[in-house]
């Protein structure tokens, strides 16, 4: 029963050990998501995105719960999501390496107030604002689905900052 039971648990870490692996190898795109609540504005990286639905159109974004940013857009209505351009290194440095926790990151760069109280950086392809529909638990993050109702395209023809581009950046926060 032991021996099963290790043997089980050489298993997962055989699992843990080759998804690891191969998801540091994986390509994907990063954002930058704000949000405003309280009288507070918060914003991090996240790699953790995906579009989830056509139509209706849906985002799913995911905050780790240690994030600074994730008290913050737990209670907003409003998510900006800011689509990453391979020229916004500084803001990748600024948004995935530093926390609100110690700086204040909305001192630092440029932005606006935008839908929700949510700061729009100008930064970035493009950005859209959602309403948040759903928080789902997803263990050390929590997946934010959002409805996007407004936004902006801006130049099509920037190329977009990929993972691999900032994977050696050390993130803010713990996760
Ligand atoms: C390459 C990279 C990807 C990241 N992806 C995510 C993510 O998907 N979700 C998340 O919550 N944090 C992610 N982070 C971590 C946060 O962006 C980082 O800890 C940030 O400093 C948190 O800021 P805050 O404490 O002000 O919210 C990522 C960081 C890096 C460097």
């Amino acid at each position: 029963m032991a021996s099963e039971a290790s043997e089980a648990g050489e298993a997962g870490e055989a699992g843990t050990a080759a998804f690891e692996a191969l998801v540091a190898d994986l390509e994907y795109p990063m954002f930058v998501v704000t949000a405003a609540a309280d009288g507070r504005r918060a914003g991090c990286m996240v790699g953790f995105a995906t579009q989830c639905s056509l139509a209706p159109a849906r985002l799913l974004l995911c905050i780790s719960k240690r994030n600074f940013t994730f008290d913050v857009a737990a209670r907003a209505a409003v998510l900006v999501v800011h689509f990453l351009g391979g020229e916004d290194l500084e803001v990748a440095r600024l948004f995935g390496g530093e926390t609100g926790d110690q700086v204040d990151k909305f001192a630092r760069c440029r932005w606006q107030p935008g839908p929700g109280g949510a700061p729009v950086l100008e930064a970035g392809r493009g950005w859209i604002a959602g309403n948040v529909l759903e928080h789902v638990p997803f263990g050390d993050h929590v997946g934010f689905v959002v409805e996007p109702f407004t936004g902006h395209v801006g130049d099509a023809g920037t190329p977009q900052l990929g993972f691999q581009a900032v994977r050696d950046l050390q993130p803010g926060h713990g996760a």
